[in-house]
């Protein structure tokens, strides 16, 4: 089929190379030029696992074209996926869709012929309904249909996730126009993906409904690790306890810090908006987000108590500062709030992160990034284990010990509080 995506984001690049791959032809639009360049460079603007390969090999068979030229994309596809950003408005809980609007703004221009435009931005129930009232200023209804198609992918995972995922959800009142984009996903329906339709407004309500599910499973243990650090009972034992029961499932029941990443904060706060707007109090996730924000400072005045609440020229030392492994993406993440917090309190503090150094910490004074972990560790007073990157499982402590002794917090749980007790390690994890 002939689609183009817009938008060539972690959704619009990871989805265009994935459908070029299983024989499309397709157009990945953006406005940023650079972001093109590179691209048609053989350059990855973003950090994904696996991209790189798969970009270049449907580049260079002529199915995966990158332009900025959105007219000469439209006017060649058949459907066209808006994938661009939904961000947390400047001046609510609301999502910002300026975006999205631009976008159908300039479909509706180039339209030619019959269009199927489907949102796989993550947009408020009735964005779709809107959408195909700004465009109907310009083009006859006949000539296109609007559909809603979320996106489920996890960075990090993306091209497993496009490949291999639990459900596809297409939302459309129009039959013809479900059964035209499963058949653009047949090929993945074929390895065991459930295919589930709905009307528009409902496939538009899963995403958030999703989303704010699975950041509602995260603040709970969290929670509940609070709870456990005051009981001597261990939050892996009790995630483990109740994950096996089917009803409730293992997954997202790992305490941590505060969920963070471009999706969860800013969508548990939309929905909330527009739960509001429908005359309807979404009070648990209210509480969710609630939770979230408190863990924030939770963790931050745990750090205060291994410090015995001296911050003031305190060597600190980050392993990982992006919100999850796997991935080049800040959005969000809790280092963000918590490395700003140590510096106004004196403190020194350097990081490594396997994606690399981060343009968002670039200004702040007495923060260094080092290239490895055992330069980020050298003379420090305490090593924060922020992300669980794979190179942080299995660290030989003892070695990076050498010239002074440091103290371990793990917001992960990477590694066993007896076996680090008897290794004579000053550790501390979460709920444990
Ligand atoms: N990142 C994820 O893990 C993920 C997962 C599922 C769903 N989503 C949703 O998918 C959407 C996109 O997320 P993302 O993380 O890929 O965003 P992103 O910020 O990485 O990318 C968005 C891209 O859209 C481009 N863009 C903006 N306006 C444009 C325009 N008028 N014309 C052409 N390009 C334009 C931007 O330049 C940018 O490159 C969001 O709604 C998000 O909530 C994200």
């Amino acid at each position: 089929m002939k689609i183009c995506m817009i938008g060539t984001g972690y959704v619009g690049l990871v989805s265009g190379a994935c459908f070029a791959d299983l024989g499309n032809s397709v157009y990945c639009v953006d406005k940023n030029n650079e972001k093109i360049d590179l691209l048609n460079n053989n350059q990855i603007p973003f950090f994904e696992p696996g991209l790189h390969e798969l970009v270049s090999k449907n580049f260079s068979s002529n199915r995966l074209k990158f332009t900025t030229n959105l007219k000469l994309a439209v006017k060649n596809s058949d459907i066209i996926f808006i994938c661009v950003g939904t961000p947390t408005s400047k001046k609510s809980r609301s999502a910002d869709l300026r975006h999205v609007y631009n976008v159908a703004i300039e479909i509706s221009k180039y339209i030619n012929k019959f269009k199927i435009i489907v949102t796989k931005s993550t947009v408020p129930i009735s964005t779709g309904d809107k959408i195909e009232k700004l465009i109907s200023k310009k083009k006859r209804k006949r000539l296109f249909e609007v559909v809603s198609n979320p996106e489920f992918l996890r960075e990090g995972e993306a091209i497993r996730d496009f490949r291999f995922p639990d459900r596809i959800v297409v939302g459309s009142n129009n039959k013809k126009v479900t059964r035209k984009i499963e058949s653009l996903y047949d090929p993945i329906i074929k390895k065991g993906a459930k295919f589930f339709s709905t009307n528009r407004r409902g496939a538009e309500l899963i995403k958030y409904a999703s989303n704010a599910f699975l950041a509602t499973k995260i603040s709970y243990v969290n929670e509940l690790a609070n709870l456990c650090e005051k009981t001597g009972v261990s939050i892996e034992d009790v995630s483990l306890g109740i994950g096996l029961d089917k009803r409730i499932g293992s997954r997202f029941l790992r305490a941590g810090p505060a969920f963070g990443g471009s999706c969860f904060p800013k969508d548990t706060k939309a929905v909330t908006v527009t739960g509001d707007l429908f005359k309807t109090d979404l009070s648990i996730i209210k509480a969710v987000i609630k939770s979230n924000e408190k863990r924030r400072t939770l963790l931050i005045d745990r750090v205060k108590k291994i410090l015995s609440n001296k911050i003031k020229n305190k060597k600190i030392a980050f392993l990982g500062v992006t919100f999850k492994p796997n991935t080049d993406d800040m959005r969000q993440s809790s280092s963000l709030s918590m490395i700003p917090f140590f510096l106004k309190r004196g403190a020194k503090i350097t990081y490594y992160d396997p994606s690399g150094e981060k343009k968002e910490f670039s200004k702040f004074k007495n923060l260094s990034f080092c290239n490895n972990v055992s330069d980020v560790c050298k003379n420090v007073d305490l090593v924060i284990i922020h992300t669980e990157w794979e190179e942080f499982k299995a660290l030989d402590f003892k070695k990076l010990y050498k010239k002074k002794k440091f103290k371990i917090y793990d917001m992960r749980n990477l590694y066993s509080v007896e076996l680090m007790k008897k290794k004579g390690f000053d550790y501390y994890s979460i709920g444990r």
